[in-house]
């Protein structure tokens, strides 16, 4: 039996107080998801900056009932009242919220460090001072920077080639200090590329696979940044939201105070991912077979691969990633066939 299937059954028997920051998003909509699925207790702090109450909604439709264990707050992870109010009586933390997109950070770094390091200082003091037992936060692949060693290994890293870098490496030296500190233990999940249904395909600042799947539904070009030779670790977001379940409940002390990636450990490029959607979306329009890409500069502050290496997360943690690419996009263009405005 999986170290997943056990800790489900484990959450089936007992009920805990979780707090998903950023809620409305993208992941942690998944995780309310899951964990409302596993009649646990959640509380949800969220501001809508970039989640949408749309993704609340889509999560009430399939848990059914079970939504009457779900709280949400509107707050700001900038506010520590906010973040106070929020951690009151939880158990387990799993911090989502932050401003994501390198661009982004690169076009407005205040903004991006007022909600990464301010934010998630004000979440770490709000956790500390309630007493919850454990703070899970998302990191990001991005911390690798310029290192050109592949796969990543968790403990070589490179420099920042961003602002949003900067903030994702920052979150997890002040989780660190936290916990030599004050005791508060924590797990940095250093996400490498997550994918999935409801992930924002609009604005400027979308990821690759919800811009592409609209672009192909909708006939637009998709535009490959270079020479679509760069590589990426897609990770399905069901992946994620194992790893979070791990992280939060192992009783390992091992496993403790750490920072593990969380990918699959495959590498796919930007030409291939090109060709996968438009196989499978073009099940649903055969005419979407015939769509050629446009290629356009290389991005600012883009790393050229990355590639993760889970050996760790899978020894500590016991995550096993149950869909690798192709699998997590099948169900993905599913759900963009559908919600997309053709
Ligand atoms: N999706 C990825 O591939 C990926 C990769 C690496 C790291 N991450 C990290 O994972 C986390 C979740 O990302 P996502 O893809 O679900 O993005 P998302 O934008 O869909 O979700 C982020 C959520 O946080 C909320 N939020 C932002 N600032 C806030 C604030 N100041 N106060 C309260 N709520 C706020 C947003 O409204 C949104 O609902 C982020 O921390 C992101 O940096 C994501």
């Amino acid at each position: 039996m999986s170290a997943f299937s056990e800790l489900k059954d484990r959450l089936a028997t007992s009920q805990s107080t979780w707090l998903i920051t950023g809620v409305a998003g993208f992941i942690g909509s998944h995780l309310l998801e899951e964990l409302l699925r596993l009649d646990q207790r959640v509380v949800g702090l969220d501001n809508f900056s970039t989640g949408h109450q749309r993704n609340l909604d889509e999560v009430e439709q399939l848990v059914g009932s079970k939504w009457s264990n779900f709280r949400f707050i509107k707050g700001d992870i900038r506010d520590l009242n906010d973040c106070s109010e929020a951690c009151r009586g939880v158990d387990y933390v799993l911090h989502q919220a932050a401003l994501g997109s390198v661009p982004r950070s690169l076009e407005n770094p205040i903004l991006t460090h007022e909600s990464n390091i301010n934010g998630f200082l004000n979440m770490l003091v709000a956790a500390r001072d309630n007493q919850v037992k454990r703070f899970v936060y998302a990191a990001s692949s991005s911390t690798y920077g310029d290192h050109p060693a592949l796969p990543k290994q968790e403990d070589i890293i490179g420099n920042p080639l961003s602002p949003y870098a900067v903030t994702k490496y920052v979150n997890e030296l002040y989780a660190a200090v936290f916990a030599r500190s004050y005791g508060l233990e924590s797990m940095g999940l250093r996400y490498f590329n997550v994918f999935g249904p409801r992930q924002d395909p609009n604005g400027a600042y979308a990821a690759v696979i919800p811009k592409w799947s609209d672009a192909l539904i909708e006939k637009r070009a998709c535009r490959i940044n270079g020479d679509g030779e760069t590589s990426r670790d897609f990770c399905f977001v069901k992946n994620a939201v194992q790893a979070n379940l791990l992280a939060a409940m192992t009783q390992s002390e091992a496993a403790i105070n750490q920072v593990y990636n969380v990918a699959v450990g495959d590498r796919t490029t930007l030409n291939e991912l090109h060709s996968v959607l438009k196989s499978l979306l073009a099940e649903f329009d055969e005419s979407i077979a015939s769509a050629e890409p446009d290629y356009g500069e290389f991005r600012a502050g883009d790393v050229r691969h990355s590639q993760a290496d889970i050996s760790k997360a899978r020894q500590l943690l016991g995550y096993e990633p149950e869909f690798r690419i192709n699998e997590g996009l099948k169900e993905t263009v599913v759900w963009y066939d559908a919600n997309s405005v053709k």
